[in-house]
């Protein structure tokens, strides 16, 4: 935990400010799910900025009734609080009832929710394996086969954001439930952008690299590993993402301002996964006298 906190620490604070227009949200209702925490949180507290009403949910009620009293207290916004475990549909359905017998009706929801850990595959029981993809495949699917049908028997226009992973796409070792959920979350965004665009639904993603937070960081960098596998060595910009950054995106994506994208993915890594894919981008490691070396040899020859 020490551990972790150190690499929190390195954070690279700038002033990062909001991007939309004040009142941005206003009159709308957007559920956040896993709301009460990380990411969730941040980008909850953006779109409450911005005037939204907002709904967290997630399994912990006494952490969702904390959260929801500090961001109301700090913006003046409402928040709802709602217990939900995302694997259960009465359990969604029932989310989707009090967020409209309270503000009316529902206009956004922001799928965040998520479960991971770093395992080898082979030392992981299937239960393991299930766990993972039963929150992220089958709670993200749950949340918008619920929200989708209610906004279109209500012929209600809605926005779906689904926050996946860059490794959505190239896979990734020792996180393989994860790599294949999130995937699977990836194609469905994809998917229904197209066939719901017909009832005035858009679905877009986010795939962010590494924003420091704590429940990612102690599931995904724990004790020496963190230090083993410096996240911060594999970003081309040299540092985290800000939360206020991605708190940015989404709320742009959730916007009317982005009323025409539709179906899009947008990475915000700083470079990361195209740092692993270039296949010369490792000669970084090469100093600039050993070009000046290079470069003589050559005009020598040529010469
Ligand atoms: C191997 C593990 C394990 C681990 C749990 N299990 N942790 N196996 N390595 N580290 C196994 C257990 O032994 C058990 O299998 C099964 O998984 C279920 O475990 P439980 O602890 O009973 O599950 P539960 O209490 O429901 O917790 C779910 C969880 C937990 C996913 C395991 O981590 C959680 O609550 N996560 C929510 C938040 C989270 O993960 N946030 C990080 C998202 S970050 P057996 O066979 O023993 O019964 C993210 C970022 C990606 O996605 C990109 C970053 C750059
Ligand atoms: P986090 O704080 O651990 O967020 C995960 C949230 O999901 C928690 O609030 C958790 O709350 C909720 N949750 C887990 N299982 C649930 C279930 N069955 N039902 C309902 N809610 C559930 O981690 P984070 O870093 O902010 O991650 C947020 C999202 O960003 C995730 O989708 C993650 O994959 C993605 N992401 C994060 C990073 C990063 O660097 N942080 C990078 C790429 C992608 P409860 O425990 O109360 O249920």
């Amino acid at each position: 935990m020490v551990r972790t906190l150190h690499i929190l620490e390195r954070i690279n604070v700038c002033d990062m400010n909001g991007m939309l227009k004040e009142g941005s949200f206003k009159d709308k209702t957007i559920i956040v799910t896993g709301g009460g925490t990380g990411l969730g949180r941040s980008m909850g507290e953006y779109l409450l900025e911005l005037g939204a009403n907002l709904v967290i949910t997630s399994r912990k009620m006494e952490v969702l009734e904390q959260s929801a009293e500090e961001m109301m207290k700090e913006s003046g916004g409402e928040v709802l609080p709602v217990p939900c475990d995302i694997r259960n549909y009465n359990e969604i359905e029932n989310v989707i009832r009090e967020a409209e017998n309270k503000f009316g009706r529902i206009d956004g929801v922001l799928n965040n929710a998520a479960g991971n850990f770093i395992s080898p595959t082979e030392r992981l029981s299937h239960r393991a394996f299930d766990i993972v993809i039963d929150i992220v495949l089958r709670g993200t699917s749950n949340f918008t086969l619920a929200t989708g049908k209610n906004w279109i028997e209500k012929k209600q226009p809605g926005v779906f954001l689904n926050i996946v992973t860059t490794y959505a796409w190239t896979g990734s070792g020792y996180v393989v439930p994860s790599a294949c959920a999130k995937a699977g979350v990836l194609a469905m965004t994809r998917s229904l952008a197209v066939e719901w665009s017909k009832y005035n639904i858009r679905s877009n993603a986010i795939a962010p690299g590494p924003f420091p937070t704590e429940g990612a960081w102690k599931r995904l960098f724990p004790g020496e590993v963190a230090e083993k596998i410096d996240p911060l060595k594999r970003i081309p910009l040299k540092r985290f993402g800000e939360h206020q950054e991605l708190a940015n995106l989404a709320a742009y994506l959730m916007s009317d301002y982005a009323a025409y994208i539709n179906g899009e993915v947008v990475t915000i890594d700083g470079g990361e996964w195209l740092q692993g894919a270039g296949e010369f981008n490792g000669l970084e490691a090469i100093p600039a006298e050993m070009w000046d070396i290079m470069e003589k040899m050559r005009s020598k020859k040529q010469g």
